[in-house]
């Protein structure tokens, strides 16, 4: 982080303050308030974090104006193209694109982690049948710490990269066994000559007294899923992984913070509340009532995968998921859905509408990979799981890209206080 050589100043009771201004390599500069607080006896207010940075980061940038996101420095468009998921993740957690050799490396460990310790089956057992898999991924993923004691010491190297690989590895096998948990057909075992993608959708689909063959293009269509969901800068969910990890949590523990950020309608939970919304308008005369309620000040109701707060001009990973939608609907030949046609033609009314448009609402990722997901055959209880598991490596790289930091402090934001006063405790008879 470099040091630019413009600098803020403010006049507060009439005593002129100066703030150093620090310039990052892509993006605004950026105002440093850290002493300001010493200085000035003031705090800042910025609820949701609307103009603040909350740390120094080389992982992900996103310039929300012009749609861009890149993963150390390389366009999502590239990467959803020529990469794939398990190259990304190293990309994420090292910084640089992997020589074959080291690729071949990582993905043959990450491959020998996909099975789960066998104990953790009778815990999975203990949640009713008919849990939310992502309340299961949040019990199961925290109770790792209880399973993993080696890799829970976060001042250890080593540890931390097995806890990396064992989450990484372990997030598709726990998904799956939440999914085969609450339908009520046995757990899958991992399959390591499968790739990541195709051994996760065999853990889902597969049935012990089947067959079953992954279809290479249903295998890279969920691959470019993951690769679109792998990291996304400061948001809520990796935001909680962060302040989580700064009291000195163990990783499985934050992990588990970060999906249960995650599972909200605002955030992951889109994908989700997109789909049953579209089964909800049902048919295309009734799109243009569904509008005019998410118009209606006084109506709460929002065209769910809509909006986003960063993206104000298009969502480039939805530029990518709407293409491979596309694929997917075709090989299965779904052209037809009735809730594809109410997404295609939602999407249509909503973009040619001016309070869309004046408010830079565009579909984000989440209103495309639901369409794909349910295409694939997941129900929509899934579609959030599949996106944590896909998060897993972001939040993961940031949780060790944080720890490496020398200026890491716990997370402790300050308050506007807005209660009673300072006043005397009242005896209950007297009140
Ligand atoms: N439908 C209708 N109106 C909307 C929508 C929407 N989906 N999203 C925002 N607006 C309106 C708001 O009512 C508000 O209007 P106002 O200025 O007249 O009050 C304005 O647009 C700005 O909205 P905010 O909530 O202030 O914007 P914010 O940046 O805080 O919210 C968010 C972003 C939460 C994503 C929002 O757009 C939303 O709720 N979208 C639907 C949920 C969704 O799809 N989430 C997925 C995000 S992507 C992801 O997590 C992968």
């Amino acid at each position: 982080m470099a040091e630019s050589n413009r600098t803020a100043s403010f006049t507060l009771d009439g005593k002129s303050h100066e703030l150093p201004v620090l310039s990052p390599t892509e993006g605004p500069d950026v105002v440093d308030i850290r002493k300001l607080y010493s200085n000035a006896d003031v705090f800042t207010y910025d609820p949701g974090f609307t103009s603040t940075a909350a740390c120094e980061s080389a992982i992900t940038f996103i310039d929300g104006d012009e749609g861009v996101l890149l993963h150390r420095g390389y366009p999502i468009g590239q990467l959803a193209e020529k990469s794939h998921y398990l190259e990304v993740c190293y990309l994420l957690l090292y910084g640089e694109l992997p020589s074959a050799d080291k690729l071949e490396t990582f993905e043959t460990t990450v491959t020998r982690h996909t099975m789960i310790h066998e104990q953790m089956h009778n815990f999975f057992r203990g949640f009713r049948r008919d849990a939310h898999p992502m309340a299961t991924m949040v019990g199961v993923v925290g109770a790792m710490s209880a399973f993993y004691h080696d890799s829970t010491d976060i001042n250890d190297s080593w540890q931390r990269e097995v806890a990396s690989f064992r989450l990484i590895a372990k997030m598709p096998t726990i998904a799956a066994m939440a999914y085969k948990y609450s339908i009520g057909q046995p757990f899958i075992y991992p399959r390591n000559d499968l790739d990541y993608a195709a051994n996760f959708l065999n853990m889902c689909f597969s049935v012990p007294s089947e067959r079953y063959d992954v279809d290479p293009i249903l295998a890279r269509a969920m691959d470019r899923i993951f690769t679109l969901h792998a990291d996304h800068e400061q948001n809520a969910s990796t935001s909680t992984v962060r302040l989580a990890s700064s009291s000195g949590a163990n990783p499985f523990a934050c992990i588990a913070a970060g999906i249960a950020c995650l599972w909200g309608p605002a955030h992951g939970g889109a994908n989700q509340a997109c789909l049953e919304m579209l089964r909800q308008i049902g048919t295309v005369d009734r799109i243009p009532e569904f509008i005019a309620r998410a118009k209606d000040k006084d109506d709460p109701f929002r065209l769910m995968g809509f909006g986003h707060r960063v993206y104000k001009n298009f969502d480039p990973r939805a530029t990518v998921m709407k293409q491979s939608a596309d694929e997917v609907l075709e090989l299965l030949g779904i052209e037809d859905n009735p809730t594809l046609q109410v997404a295609k033609e939602l999407e249509k009314q909503a973009l040619a509408d001016p309070y869309f448009a004046e408010k830079k609402l565009f579909p984000n990722v989440d209103f495309y990979s639901g369409i794909i997901l349910e295409a694939m055959g997941f129900p929509t209880s899934m579609f959030t799981p599949i996106f944590a598991l896909s998060r897993t490596v972001g939040w993961i790289s940031q949780w060790k890209e944080q720890l490496s930091d020398p200026a890491l402090k716990i997370g402790r934001p300050r308050q506007l206080y807005t209660g009673a006063a300072q006043r005397d405790y009242v005896d209950v008879e007297n009140r």
